[in-house]
């Protein structure tokens, strides 16, 4: 049903009803037993990618930096202490002939040494953020030429004091390499702690895949993720995790991309690449950036299970990032990156005893991810993309037809590129076109009825990057204020009026580290200790848990809110729960008065629940200081009747809430 028809059925319907209103400018009204679309329970999802130390320093808990020295230089986060005897007592050796994934080890030489004369100190990223009392997990490979070498483990606060620590001790000796580990609990709150290792003993010592852990990982699962920043999502009762990214998918060259048979298995077996964060902005450069993948395709549909999310990995179309070196697969030579796409739903759906079944069975997971949607490409565009898309459709579509494809609408919202994709790939009945839109907040709120006049019935679409810039896209002056925030709220309530095109959006980047960020605006910011969530993560958060199951007309003077007088609208109804919830985004510096007069329902119950986000000023920001500066205020509203009277605060968003019988 396109717009005007919507229009029309809605005033076709109040004029039906008897009621002895006429509507007046202030007057609201909600048709709620005439749902115009369905709400999917996808609609609200979140974006990860690792940027902004998302995944390695981010929820990936590891703490050790370059814990297999496979970064470009090796020893970076490392220091020697003490003075070693003779050169090369610390030498990197690489067993690239027998060891491709993790050629580089450490080979350190010992000199009848005393506990204290020769060691390593681990910064972490951007130091460690070690908590009092709480229990850490150290963890080496090693090999020895003479037994008995003793490893002292020590965390250090910023003036060198031991604030937690522990010592283990080898044993025998040969070529094969062994795990050790020992855990240990903490005597102080560092927030940036780093870990000396100090060796007593004699001979030669090899070392590899030296890692510290928090035991307060998320479902307390050792080697796992940090808890604090994984509640942040699981609190939004997300519809979907897309994941790795972002341009991370396509990599700077073909090197670079992400392969997500490289990120299974034993980590010592992932193989390392370089972020593409690492290097992609000059201004923002982070030469430390590389992904260990320590966190990798099995903990991202593991998370997504944890949360409830359904998985939306997004794989590379045979294409690297189109902004970088461009390189493409030549068309007949993309069976490989098919292959990967097919093993991924046999990975994540198939019969233990297939091939890919079986490798997630041995990892723990014998029951399947139920994956039911993959993206094909990140940002790609132009004839190159649709020509390998076509390829990857047809190969996916034939062995696995229920599986929905997401594709790539390019980098822009409109435009020469955008038209032609969006063109092209309806006229392909595309399943779900990827839409990216990193705009000002004025494009935002002009915009909300974007989805009005898109075909009801041809592709649906995913937004499946936005967020508003309140300077411009990739400005390092970006802030998460409550100007962005409200423009995207009201332009949510373009989407949720239009649920039945947009069946999926996520707002992006997710997480950025203070003291590690490449790109701003981010939803949550955090330090090594701490979380926050910023203006932006409540609107998504409101959104997501008061969505609804399906859409009812909301209109004013028979037309949808996007706009009229600086006000935003839309309405659902939760079948499940008998409510009705309306969304109201007063985006004026006064205070607006509204009466929302219900029809389609017996009775509302007498109390709704009033749910009000707001901020002072457009430029209020959350912080670590304030971190609850801009959070939402649930209030109760008492009704009479069927009416609901608001005074909407000026720079609102207000979600009510109530019972219907
Ligand atoms: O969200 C940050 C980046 O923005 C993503 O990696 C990319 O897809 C987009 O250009």
């Amino acid at each position: 049903m396109k717009l005007r028809q919507f229009i029309v059925t809605g005033f076709a319907l109040f004029a039906g009803m008897s009621l002895s209103w006429g509507q007046s400018g202030n007057m609201i009204l909600v048709n709620t037993d005439h749902p115009v679309a369905e709400v999917q329970p996808t609609m609200w999802g979140v974006f990860f990618e690792d940027i902004n130390l998302g995944a390695d320093g981010g929820i990936y808990a590891e703490m050790v930096k370059n814990r297999s020295f496979e970064f470009y230089k090796p020893m970076m986060g490392w220091k020697v202490l003490g003075k070693p005897l003779t050169e090369g007592d610390f030498l990197v050796l690489n067993r690239q002939q027998t060891n491709t994934a993790n050629p580089r080890f450490l080979h350190i030489t010992l000199h009848n040494n005393k506990k204290g004369t020769i060691g390593l100190n681990n910064e972490g990223f951007r130091g460690m953020g070690i908590k009092n009392n709480l229990g850490y997990d150290f963890s080496v490979m090693y090999r020895q030429s003479s037994p008995g070498v003793k490893m002292y483990i020590e965390l250090v606060n910023e003036k060198g004091e031991n604030v937690g620590s522990t010592s283990i001790a080898t044993t025998g000796t040969g070529d094969e390499w062994k795990k050790i580990s020992a855990s240990f609990t903490s005597s102080a709150t560092v927030p940036k702690a780093s870990m000396n290792i100090w060796f007593e003993g004699d001979g030669t010592l090899d070392i590899d895949m030296v890692s510290l852990f928090p035991q307060d990982t998320w479902k307390k699962r050792p080697g796992g993720m940090r808890a604090d920043m994984i509640q942040m999502l699981a609190d939004m009762k997300p519809g979907f995790i897309r994941f790795p990214g972002g341009c991370i998918v396509e990599g700077y060259d073909l090197s670079q991309r992400y392969q997500w048979k490289k990120t299974i298995g034993p980590v010592e077996e992932r193989q390392l690449i370089v972020n593409r964060w690492n290097f992609e902005f000059a201004h923002r450069p982070t030469p430390d950036y590389f992904q260990t993948f320590g966190l990798g395709f099995f903990e991202y549909f593991q998370l997504a299970e944890d949360i409830g999310a359904e998985p939306l990995p997004i794989l590379n179309a045979g294409m690297a990032c189109q902004f970088n070196s461009a390189e493409l697969v030549p068309l007949n030579q993309l069976d490989p990156y098919i292959q990967d796409a097919l093993d991924l739903i046999e990975f994540a759906n198939g019969d233990p005893a297939s091939r890919w079944g079986k490798v997630r069975t041995d990892m723990g997971h014998p029951a399947p991810f139920n994956l039911k949607m993959m993206g094909v490409g990140n940002e790609n565009w132009g004839p190159q993309y649709l020509e390998r898309l076509k390829i990857f459709t047809k190969a996916i579509k034939e062995k696995y037809p229920n599986i929905k494809l997401i594709n790539s609408s390019g980098t822009d919202p409109n435009g020469e590129r955008f038209d032609y994709l969006n063109g092209e790939l309806r006229k392909m009945h595309a399943d779900i076109i990827d839409e990216h839109y990193y705009r000002r907040p004025e494009w935002f709120l002009q915009n909300a009825s974007r989805y009005d006049n898109y075909d009801r019935n041809g592709s649906k679409v995913f937004a499946g990057e936005y967020a508003a810039q309140s300077d411009k896209t990739v400005s390092i002056d970006n802030k998460n204020n409550w100007q962005t925030a409200i423009a995207e709220a009201a332009f949510m309530t373009g989407m949720e009026r239009n649920a039945d095109v947009v069946c999926m959006a996520s707002y992006a980047p997710l997480f950025a580290n203070v003291d590690g960020w490449q790109w701003t605006p981010d939803m949550i910011w955090v330090d090594n200790l701490r979380v926050y969530g910023t203006p932006n993560y409540y609107v998504q958060k409101l959104f997501s848990l008061n969505k609804g199951t399906n859409v009812v007309p909301l209109l004013e003077n028979n037309k949808p809110l996007e706009g009229q007088d600086s006000l935003y609208a839309s309405a659902t109804i939760d079948k499940n729960s008998n409510e009705l919830i309306v969304k109201l985004v007063n985006v004026s510096g006064k205070v607006q008065t509204k009466d929302i007069q219900v029809a389609g329902v017996k009775k509302l119950s007498e109390e709704a629940k009033l749910i009000v986000l707001k901020a002072d000023q457009l430029d209020d920001v959350n912080s670590f200081s304030q971190p609850g500066k801009v959070m939402p205020n649930e209030q109760v509203l008492k009704l009479k009747g069927k009416k609901i009277s608001l005074a909407l605060t000026p720079y609102s968003f207000t979600i009510i809430r109530v019972k219907m019988s």
